[in-house]
């Protein structure tokens, strides 16, 4: 698995990878996009208490699940792959059950975690990629649900200083895609532990969005509980979405653009098979996905990279692509976008 890795040296509570003098480490099975670049230094971090003996912290490149980033270049600076792990119960009554988790924990598992054992709230968002600290710093979201519903603080290091830090749910001013740590915090902290508050009876199911209730109904799940709906949310999400194992991706590489109402109608005029979906008095959203396939990109293959088959806004690497590669796809994506609906789509992949 880590191919170019020289030398391990295995230090108290945390084992650092380092490349000997002119070599470096393929950071290619730390991001999901699979892209093949280069790290002078890796550390894989298991014990948060050992960040104090990183002496350039602020000069590191922190990932957790690599399922957000397009690695453009060779990274310079030393590499920390979050690997912390660890569920505590913090408080738990009849109805609710509130967890610490480890940042470094993989966010599918730690759903899996709660389905097993009846914890309500996350089941829509089974299989993201990714880890749990990450959540937070996009507020992901799918089917109706985004992790800022059930969250009830982020726990962070200040990396300038090394104090801890909590925030509580309202000051990670989540909105879609959005947090406090895409921001104004943004490259200040490491996160390194995320609170959750679950339900353990009477569950609040949201099966309305997309295509699950449709799935359940199929199969006759009148009363579906967290595993069916998380099964039908696996299964819809396995039928569009390629497996960063088998095809690099980053899940959705634009977020869904938000855009005035005056605006929206001109081009349903011009193009009345736009889709939308209501926001407020004076705004819309619009599927990115339709906006790009409509131009055309859904399915084409652009040289090692291109807009995938069944999801016109995921990108995928199909084998030994660059991120510069990737990169330009999105750009011309973009542009093509911006030209023909003056729609300017923002990518929610962080591109280093
Ligand atoms: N559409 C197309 N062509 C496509 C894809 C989508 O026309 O190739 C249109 C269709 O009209 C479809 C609509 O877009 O009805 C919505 O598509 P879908 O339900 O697949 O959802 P999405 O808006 O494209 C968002 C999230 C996904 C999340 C799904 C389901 C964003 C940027 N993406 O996608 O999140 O899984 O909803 O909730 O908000 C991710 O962030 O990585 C991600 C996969």
């Amino acid at each position: 698995m880590l191919g170019k890795i020289q030398q391990i040296i295995i230090l108290p509570q945390y084992y650092c990878i380092v490349s000997q003098h002119n070599t470096s480490l393929s950071l290619k099975d730390y991001n999901t996009f699979g892209i093949d670049t280069q790290a002078k230094k890796l550390i894989l971090l298991i014990d948060l208490t050992q960040l104090r003996e990183i002496s350039n912290l602020q000069d590191c490149l922190i990932i957790g699940g690599g399922s957000n980033i397009l690695l453009t270049q060779d990274i310079e600076q030393t590499v920390i792959v979050n690997q912390t792990k660890g569920i505590r119960t913090l408080n738990e009554n009849e109805d609710t059950i509130e967890l610490a988790v480890a940042s470094g924990e993989n966010w599918h598992e730690f759903v899996m975690h709660c389905i097993a054992n009846e914890y309500g709230g996350i089941e829509n968002m089974s299989l993201i990629p990714g880890s749990v600290g990450a959540a937070p710093m996009q507020n992901i979201g799918a089917y109706g649900r985004e992790v800022k519903d059930v969250l009830t603080y982020v726990k962070a290091i200040d990396i300038r200083t090394l104090e801890e830090v909590v925030f509580s749910n309202a000051e990670c001013q989540f909105g879609y895609r959005e947090s406090i740590f895409k921001k104004s915090a943004i490259g200040k902290y490491f996160i390194c532990e995320v609170g959750f508050k679950l339900t353990k009876q009477y569950h609040k199911l949201n099966t309305s969005y997309g295509d699950i209730e449709k799935w359940l109904q199929e199969r006759c799940f009148s009363s579906p509980t967290l595993r069916d709906v998380s099964n039908a949310v696996i299964a819809i999400r396995k039928s569009k979405l390629p497996d960063p194992a088998e095809l690099g991706n980053s899940g959705s590489f634009f977020k869904n653009p938000i855009i005035d109402k005056a605006h929206f109608e001109k081009l349903k005029e011009q193009y009345p098979e736009i889709k939308s979906y209501p926001i407020d008095e004076t705004s819309v959203k619009v599927p990115a996905g339709w906006l790009i396939e409509s131009m055309g990109w859904k399915g084409k293959k652009v040289g090692n990279t291109g807009s995938h088959a069944k999801q016109a806004l995921v990108l995928v690497n199909y084998g030994g692509a660059n991120g510069q590669e990737v990169y330009a796809l999105a750009k011309a994506i973009q542009q093509s976008v911006k030209e023909t609906y003056q729609i300017h789509l923002d990518m929610e992949v962080n591109v280093i």
